[in-house]
């Protein structure tokens, strides 16, 4: 069972995006594009140690040498030294301009995996095998990789496309619920920005209790990606509508350092943005049932209790955040349903009186 749609990027490229159970066939046949020396594998060190022969069944056959750098699992994985530690791999190994580099992992595996496949030799091919909700519907298109730095996430990195993208819903059966939920919010976004059937999608899928079988999920991440897609492919270099997928972005990036960083993922943390966007939209004169939102709320077993700073001090922070320009926040807020538009605000009572309606939610 596979399906697939074109992606087209700003150098007038496309690349194929390929959605199934099972792709190993697809990504076998795909590979026959490369040479059949040598491709360097980055893989999260969970799904390494679970689905190993599961991508190795569809790689052997056609590469004489696979060389696999392990990517430790979580957050931290995406700092310097990890990528010059990958660097150095995949130099020392002998790679060539044409050889391919596959990211097999969630978002964070994706994202430094691309980065290091857009800087060696100033670029070899990379293909990405997202293996968590969130990659298979965000990370794994569009082209942003990168690294976090001390100062900030993803401060560091490139736009760089992908020769290709198997989402393969196989991988999704060993995800355990607290990812599915962090992936969740972003298909929630698309429900809230673009197609409110998804969100009674998602309620009849959570009804059914299906977090453990990707292939119920297919159809929804395939749409979900589509519009990711759609979006991406109207605005490659984020110059306009791409900001409309930062839906809740912005209150979410605060929550997110507030909290260190470690206390909430980033699926709560946008969860809780997307309410206080709807709230704020809800105050310049939108009237957005925060139901549409609140009825997943369960999921997500989230307090806000550990955000250890007044309204005023979250206002403050959204301020320091790099996307701010003249020190105007820039909130995606919505007229209704999949209507979003960008709002810039430098009165920040507004935003202030938003901040504290939420941190209540939350309670
Ligand atoms: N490039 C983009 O456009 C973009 C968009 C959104 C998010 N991101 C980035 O994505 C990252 C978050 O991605 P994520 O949520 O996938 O996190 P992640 O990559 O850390 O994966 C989450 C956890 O799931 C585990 N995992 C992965 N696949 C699994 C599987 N099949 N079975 C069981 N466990 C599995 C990992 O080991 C990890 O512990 C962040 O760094 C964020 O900045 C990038």
């Amino acid at each position: 069972m596979s399906d697939s749609i074109s992606v087209q990027t700003s150098t007038a490229d496309t690349y194929e995006l390929h959605f199934g159970y099972d792709l190993s066939a697809e990504l076998e046949h795909f590979v026959q594009n490369f040479g059949s020396g040598k491709a360097f594998l980055m893989v999260d060190a969970f799904v390494l140690k679970h689905h190993r022969t599961h991508f190795e069944k569809a790689l052997k056959s056609h590469f004489k040498e696979l060389h696999v750098f392990e990517v430790p699992r979580g957050e931290q994985a995406k700092n310097i030294e990890v990528y010059k530690q990958a660097v150095d791999f995949v130099l020392n190994e002998g790679v060539e301009r044409g050889t391919p580099l596959i990211a097999i992992g969630g978002g964070v595996t994706g994202d430094l995996s691309g980065f290091v496949a857009a800087t060696v030799l100033r670029g070899i091919p990379l293909i990405h095998i997202p293996t968590t909700l969130l990659a298979m519907v965000d990370s794994s298109i569009g082209g942003k990789t990168g690294i976090n730095h001390i100062t900030g996430k993803n401060l560091i990195g490139s736009f760089y496309q992908p020769a290709a993208v198997f989402a393969d819903v196989k991988y999704l059966e060993t995800l355990p619920e607290k990812e599915w939920v962090n992936g969740l919010s972003e298909v929630l976004k698309y429900g809230m920005i673009h197609s409110p059937e998804i969100l009674e999608k998602v309620k009849t899928l959570i009804e059914q209790n299906t977090f453990v079988d990707g292939k119920s999920w297919l159809p929804l991440i395939q749409q979900s990606a589509t519009i990711k897609v759609e979006i991406v492919a109207e605005d490659v270099l984020e110059a306009g509508k791409r900001a409309f997928l930062n839906f809740g972005h912005t209150f979410a990036h605060v929550i997110e350092k507030a909290g260190n960083y470690t206390t909430y993922s980033h699926g709560e943390a946008v969860y809780a943005g997307m309410i206080a966007a709807v709230h704020a939209s809800n105050s310049l004169g939108a009237n957005i049932d925060l139901s549409n939102l609140l009825q997943f709320k369960p999921l997500y077993k989230l307090t806000l209790d550990q955000v250890d700073s007044s309204a005023k001090e979250l206002v403050h922070l959204m301020k320091s955040d790099k996307k701010v320009k003249d020190e105007q926040i820039q909130l995606i807020l919505l007229k209704q349903i999949s209507s979003p538009y960008v709002y810039k605000v430098s009165e920040t009572d507004f935003v202030e009186r938003t901040w504290e309606h939420t941190l209540n939610i939350f309670k």
